[in-house]
């Protein structure tokens, strides 16, 4: 079998990211009542290591891959930009080639995508995209299984995003393509996600609205996703904060949605500025119950890129 990174959502495929979410179904559902560092009944990752890098801040990211590895039976370790010899110049080849002979996976979270396309090109270990500036494939395995879990099936769903057309977007939009759900974005001009992610939605067949009114974005919507407006690594732009205002999403945009719509955060969030507080402490939030599932859903991104799954 080829080493299977998890770049991409398209790495895995629907079928995979369909199986991903079964199984972070059943064994969250096997483990409700247990202590969080107690492993799985299968132990399925047992003496495997898997090797974190972290070249911007993280807190689901770092802890979830940690307890994955821990509830699957292995354990993980960290390094950081700050202190790793990956800091000081040493190439991302080597880097690679050397975490390979010394882990059995490897999670990045970087700023260039190229990056990690540099890492999988030269690592003999599975490499886990944990975050780049063009996408976040991790917390949206992670977002999928909580919608599923609230009852939403996923073909066919109406999804709005509201704010930055950023790296969560477009794995939003890579997911629609494969899970054959529709996204309404709504984006100030300026801010609109990379075209070549709206075009593979749309060549899947998705339905994919750009849209400057956040009213027509939210209607009748299943689920609202937002997102800081401000990402790791982008200036805090005083004009961006201004052009992103009517895409608050508060009670009234929140009222355009069906009523039984969730909504969604992948966090952390800026209560006030992308999201008001009724909105983000309110009864459609699953902010945390999405936080809680980044453990659930990671554990069958690594079995995949194991080859224990789909
Ligand atoms: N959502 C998410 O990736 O959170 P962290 O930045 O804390 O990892
Ligand atoms: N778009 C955000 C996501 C943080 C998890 C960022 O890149 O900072």
């Amino acid at each position: 079998m080829a080493t299977r990174h998890f770049l991409d959502l398209s790495d895995a495929g629907g079928d995979a990211i369909a199986a991903m979410i079964g199984d972070a179904i059943d064994r969250k559902a096997a483990r409700r009542i247990w202590p969080k560092g107690q492993s799985d009944a299968d132990a399925p990752l047992a003496g495997r290591v898997l090797a974190m890098i972290f070249e911007k801040s993280s807190t689901r990211t770092r802890v979830s891959f940690d307890m994955a590895m821990r509830q699957l039976g292995g354990s993980a370790l960290i390094l950081d930009a700050g202190t790793s010899q990956l800091g000081r110049g040493e190439t991302i080849a080597d880097t690679a080639r050397v975490l390979s002979r010394m882990a059995d996976a490897i999670m990045i979270r970087t700023d260039d995508h190229a990056k990690i396309e540099e890492m999988a090109r030269h690592a003999t270990v599975p490499v886990i995209n944990g975050l780049t500036d063009r996408s976040h494939p991790c917390q949206i395995v992670a977002d999928l299984l909580t919608v599923i879990e609230h009852g939403k099936p996923l073909p066919g769903l109406e999804v709005a995003w509201l704010g930055d057309g950023n790296n969560v977007l477009h794995s939003v939009l890579e997911a629609a393509a494969l899970m054959k759900f529709n996204v309404r974005v709504g984006v100030p001009e300026g801010y609109d996600p990379e075209p070549q992610f709206v075009e593979l939605a749309r060549a899947a067949g998705s339905r994919v609205t750009i849209t400057r009114d956040a009213e027509e974005a939210a209607a009748a919507a299943d689920v609202v996703v937002t997102d800081t407006w401000v990402s790791m690594g982008q200036a805090h732009a005083e004009e961006k904060l201004a052009a992103m205002e009517p895409y608050r999403v508060d009670g009234a945009l929140m009222a355009r949605a069906k009523g039984d719509a969730i909504f969604l955060h992948c966090l952390p969030a800026h209560v006030g500025d992308e999201v008001s507080e009724d909105v983000f402490e309110g009864p459609q939030s699953v902010v945390f119950d999405e936080a809680e599932n980044r453990i659930h859903a990671q554990k069958s991104v690594l079995l995949w890129c194991f080859g224990l799954l789909g």
